[in-house]
């Protein structure tokens, strides 16, 4: 394998906590492609409501950043997004919005929830979009707080419709030992779709795809690494449809009570 596709990353220049101007984004680009990363996706970070010249900034500056890689010969291609805020009405902000969706394919959608405190409608929202035939991706699960404390509620995501896209990052530990164990158990048991950068700058917070493919190589079957890095962002690309995994009930209780354990938590 070594052909990725990121489908997370923050490469805009000046536009949200990404990278400062275009020279950063052509050193994380270039970094990308040394990883055999081919496809990114652009997911800069939008919140409720989106104005229109917030939208147009976002697409002036994806195209010149497209013309810059082309010019420097970088064997890239880079599609639009957005790592959406999570918001009561957030199916109607990705109607009315072109960034919203991956690709402006009115198909997939990367949500991110608050780091510190679920809200209590998260699970509506992900049914809202699901049921206008949206698919949400819940962004970095392993990285709140509240999942940590209490992991059940990653199957409420899943139930609700929600597929999810867990960071390299994590995996790798560069958020703790803590999330590192989550993100590995929830991958252990296949519950992810997706594993992206969540790349913000070429220094820190890189991409992180080869390092991660071959961190666990030995960890999980080969197959279920190709899906999680290839495959299902593939069919993303490809607007094919991707199933939220149906949780058998004996897993659910074997999941969860491993995790219990291992970090001591109730739920
Ligand atoms: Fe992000």
């Amino acid at each position: 394998m070594n052909q990725f596709i990121d489908i997370h990353s923050h490469l805009i220049p000046q536009f949200d906590d990404g990278p400062k101007n275009f020279q950063e984004s052509l050193d994380m680009l270039r970094q990308a492609v040394d990883q055999g990363i081919t496809q990114v996706f652009a997911t800069s970070h939008f919140n409720e409501w989106i104005p229109r010249e917030v939208e147009t900034e976002y697409f002036k500056k994806l195209n010149q950043l497209r013309k810059k890689a082309e010019r420097a010969n970088l064997p890239i291609t880079i599609h639009s997004g957005s790592e959406i805020f999570y918001h009561q009405y957030v199916e109607k902000t990705v109607k009315k919005s072109k960034v919203t969706t991956l690709g402006n394919w009115g198909q997939y959608i990367l949500l991110e929830f608050p780091m510190f405190q679920m809200p209590d409608g998260a699970e509506e929202v992900l049914f809202k979009l699901a049921a206008d035939k949206y698919i949400p991706i819940v962004a970095h699960p392993e990285r709140y707080v509240k999942i940590v404390e209490r992991p059940r509620r990653i199957l409420n995501f899943i139930r609700f419709g929600g597929l999810l896209q867990v960071n390299g990052g994590s995996i790798l530990g560069h958020f703790g030992k803590d999330i590192q164990k989550v993100a590995l158990q929830l991958l252990e048991r296949e519950l992810v779709h997706f594993i992206a950068s969540d790349a913000h700058s070429p220094r820190v917070r890189q991409y992180v795809l080869k390092p991660v493919y071959e961190f666990l190589q030995n960890k999980i079957s080969e197959d279920y690494l190709n899906k999680v890095l290839f495959v299902h962002q593939k069919m993303i690309i490809d607007q094919q449809i991707l199933e939220p995994i149906q949780i058998p009930e004996e897993e659910k209780l074997s999941f969860f009570e491993s995790i219990r354990k291992r970090f001591k938590t109730s739920f």
